[in-house]
């Protein structure tokens, strides 16, 4: 475990020394198989594997949701051992952002501003600045993302591309609770009653699925979907788009693009949650 730079400075050159290299999964901790699945995933393809838990402040847009975030660290570390994972780089706010440090400007080409980004201002500046200080800092041959935060995905991957970083972005599957909901640290928030209508999100985005094989019409699915949604019982859903999996635009139909991805964000109990589908991907 290393908390300081230093440290982890220390730690990386014994393995450039070996000549080893090493896959990243940069957390905010509360780890659950998701998670773990991602640095299993790193590891078993790069040879070793680099776990960040940094709860980052830049990021939240309410500080009252900064200040609830779970942070059970030995259940982590101990998890972390269990399943093999090389290092841990646990760092303080300030030796991520020190003083002097100041984040490049990176254009998103309005990545940021659908979805999440319309419910969540900021958030997305801070996850970039915040994935771009760590990479700094890890310097891996590859970085796993999870394919549950599809939106956060895109927008590392077009950082990397316009900043040029030399590193591969690998996108992880989404693990599911047995019945379908993606797992999330969220999901202990829920009521029992919450928890038991939460998979219909997944479900919805599995009928989706099906339907989309006759239906190539967005506005068809989306409005089938919100049906099957409050037909169940969930009353919030902050939004169900199907969009363009490169730029994140809403698609009209399914029939001219190469790339389409359903994105749903519902809230039960006041507790937010994500999740897709990737209905085409050519
Ligand atoms: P966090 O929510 O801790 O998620 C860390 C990584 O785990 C992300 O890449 C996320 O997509 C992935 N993940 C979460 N739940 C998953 C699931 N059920 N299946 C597969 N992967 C899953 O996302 C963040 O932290 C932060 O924004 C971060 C990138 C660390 C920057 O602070």
């Amino acid at each position: 475990v290393c908390k300081s730079r230093s440290a982890l400075q220390a730690a990386l050159n014994n393995w450039k020394a070996a000549n080893k290299s090493w896959g990243f999964v940069p957390t905010m901790g509360a780890l659950h198989q998701g998670h773990l699945s991602l640095l299993q995933q790193a590891k078993e393809e790069q040879g070793l594997a680099l776990c960040s838990i940094f709860v980052n402040p830049t990021q939240f847009n309410d500080p009252k949701d900064l200040d609830a975030y779970p942070r059970p660290i030995e259940k982590d570390i101990a998890a972390l051992e269990a399943i093999g994972c090389d290092l841990l780089f646990l760092p303080p706010v300030k030796e991520v952002y020190p003083t002097n440090w100041t984040a490049p400007v990176v254009p998103l080409d309005g990545l940021d501003l659908p979805m999440e980004g319309a419910h969540r201002p900021g958030h997305f500046k801070g996850v970039v600045e915040v994935v771009y200080r760590l990479l700094e800092l890890c310097q891996p041959k590859a970085l796993y993302m999870g394919q549950k935060d599809f939106q956060q995905y895109a927008i590392v991957g077009k950082m990397i591309r316009e900043l040029e970083l030399p590193v591969e972005l690998h996108c992880a599957p989404i693990v599911r609770e047995k019945d379908g909901l993606a797992m999330s640290s969220r999901n202990v928030r829920l009521s029992p009653q919450g928890r038991a209508l939460a998979p219909a999100l997944y479900q919805s985005l599995q009928a989706m699925q099906s339907a989309s094989e006759k239906e190539p019409q967005a506005k068809n699915l989306v409005e089938q979907a919100q049906k099957s949604l409050q037909a169940a019982g969930i009353q919030e859903i902050d939004y169900f788009e199907i969009v363009d999996g490169y730029n994140l635009q809403p698609l009209k139909s399914l029939e001219n693009t190469n790339f389409a991805v359903a994105c749903a964000t519902i809230r039960i109990d006041g507790v937010r949650l994500l999740d897709n589908q990737i209905l085409k991907k050519i």
